[in-house]
């Protein structure tokens, strides 16, 4: 079985994950759901990102130890991927032994191969950011990642010795073409960071204590990027008793990560794993960001708004539609109570719904339930219209979506992969208004009005396994309302037309999606987010 090991960044947990954060893991669960469906051995790995400043720095808000906050705030986490029903193989902490040992281990390593060394840092530090900043960076005197205020800093630090790998660097870039996606953020770290020359890193810090200590040198905290970033390979037991899981995952398909992380990712990551002569990631693909209206949500701005909300009210299968399809690829998407509802009652409800809950009555109404096997007759019908042409028409479209999507899916185009299923949905609908089964039915076409509503039921089918990595619940209620056998289930089912036999629909169909009253929802969501 091939495999694919995916990873999500790990989450610092300072407070409650809005649908912003929680994006990156919807994303990494449907892929791992897609490729699983493509026959792949998927391992997800998430977690944690629990010491640094900016940890302890909220710990002491709260008025709790770091240790109290992180284990409080990571069960949150788990509680909030579990009603997502995110489907982890991992879940690291980077508090934990497995992963402490290792790093001490790794900071080791590098010291005595001379790639970390003792020097004093002066500049500018972001704490929410956890990054260090040169004044010329700043923009107005203020972090140019966040915006929000940096501190000074003068500590006695080691530094990793980035020079000396920047070539190799380069060359793996030049090489390696879809190392980084999208391309536009590739060709920024390219050309903004990686071509003008890199600067050594600061990698310990001095000023508080809640991180994991430099073994050899005790009053210094690894610095929490090189800490944090090597999740990836202490979690499958890299430098343990137990690295099976390293030899059979490593290296990663994708890390997947927010455009605001992306430098650590494709700059210091292969970096750091090239100095410990590992092979590099395969991908790295950096999303872009969930906006709202007058920006990005903070709980300053009274704007956030958490999945939890949504999903008790809406549904899960209808938020993970909403993030997912309104995130174009490389560009920030935007939520607004009036987009989500809008989508809820026309995507979901009009076009998904009412395609599966007219086709259920139709059949029923005509045929007691009942697809027999395929056929394509040869006839006009209505108003000159060839059916056999038609039918033809419908199948090459719906074979042709298949194909589309798997590319999109393929290339993590996840908001074009639905909407080319949603162009499915819609050719659906239209193809009753041009076979009029109706009035088939009252001209008594009867071998005419079985093989349309093959074609209906066939094309749901198709529709519901293509939903199923995101839409997991619709996907199935739409597999069972149809009755279609558990082998005609399968992503791999997709490519034949004409293996439905045999089939009764159910009596009563059930409606997916109840459309919203629109004006009475808008409010409520806005209530959701003061
Ligand atoms: N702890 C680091 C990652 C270390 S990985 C070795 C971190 N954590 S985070 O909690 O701040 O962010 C986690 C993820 O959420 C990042 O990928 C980030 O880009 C993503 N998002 C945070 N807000 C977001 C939106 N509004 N929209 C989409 N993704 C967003 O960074």
């Amino acid at each position: 079985m091939p495999k694919f090991y995916i990873t999500t960044p790990i989450y610092y947990p300072s407070g409650k994950f809005h649908i912003g954060t929680a994006y990156t893991t919807v994303l990494a669960d449907t892929i791992k759901k897609y490729k699983q469906a493509r026959g792949y051995d998927v391992y997800l790995l998430t977690g944690t990102d629990e010491h640094g400043q900016k940890i302890q720095k909220v710990a002491e808000e709260r008025g709790k130890t770091p240790q109290e906050h992180v284990d409080e705030m990571a069960d949150e986490a788990k509680k909030l991927w579990k009603l997502m029903e995110i489907d982890y193989d991992d879940f690291i902490r980077t508090t934990e032994p497995r992963h402490e040992k290792v790093v001490e281990e790794i900071f080791d390593r590098l010291m005595e191969q001379g790639d970390i060394y003792k020097s004093e840092y002066e500049g500018w530090y972001c704490i929410p950011c956890e990054t260090f900043f040169t004044e010329t960076q700043l923009v107005d005197g203020k972090c140019p990642d966040c915006g929000r205020e940096v501190k000074k800093m003068k500590e006695e630090s080691y530094f990793f010795n980035m020079k000396k790998y920047a070539d190799r660097l380069i060359k793996f870039y030049q090489e390696n073409p879809n190392f980084i996606l999208p391309e536009s953020r590739k060709n920024e770290l390219f050309n903004n960071f990686l071509k003008p020359g890199l600067e050594d890193l600061c990698v310990s810090r001095t000023s508080f204590d809640w991180g994991i200590k430099v073994r050899k040198d005790p009053k210094h905290v690894v610095y929490v990027w090189l800490d944090a970033l090597t999740n990836y390979i202490t979690a499958l037991g890299y430098l343990s008793d137990d690295d099976s899981l390293m030899k059979k995952y490593w290296p990663a398909d994708v890390h997947l990560v927010g455009k605001d992380i992306i430098r650590f990712h494709g700059l210091y990551w292969p970096i750091f794993l090239m100095a410990l002569d590992l092979p590099l990631p395969k991908q790295i693909y950096a999303h872009s960001w969930i906006m709202m209206k007058d920006g990005k949500m903070s709980k300053s701005k009274g704007n956030v708004i958490y999945p939890e909300q949504l999903i008790e009210r809406y549904g899960l299968d209808s938020l993970k539609y909403f993030l997912l399809r309104e995130m174009p690829y490389g560009q920030d998407g935007t939520f607004t109570p009036e987009a989500f509802v809008e989508r809820f009652n026309y995507d979901l409800c009009n076009d998904l719904g009412n395609l599966l809950n007219r086709t259920i009555g139709m059949v029923n109404k005509y045929f007691e339930g009942k697809i027999k096997e395929y056929s394509n007759p040869q006839s006009m019908i209505g108003d000159n219209v060839n059916l056999a042409e038609l039918n033809k028409e419908i199948e090459k479209f719906s074979d042709g979506t298949i194909h589309e999507v798997e590319n999109l899916l393929d290339t993590y185009h996840m908001s074009n992969a639905i909407a080319q299923t949603w162009e499915l949905i819609s050719r659906t609908n239209k193809y009753i208004d041009e076979t009029a089964p109706w009035v088939l039915f009252k001209e008594g076409k009867l071998e005419e009005l079985q093989s349309v509503m093959y074609h209906l039921v066939e094309n749901l089918r198709r529709i519901a396994i293509l939903i199923a990595p995101y839409m997991t619940h619709t996907s199935k209620n739409i597999l069972e309302q149809l009755n279609i056998p558990q082998e005609l289930q399968t992503w791999d089912s997709l490519q034949e037309y004409t293996k439905l036999n045999n089939i009764k629909v159910t009596e009563k169909p059930e409606v997916l999606f109840a459309r919203l009253d629109a004006e009475t929802e808008i409010e409520t969501i806005k209530n959701m987010m003061k």
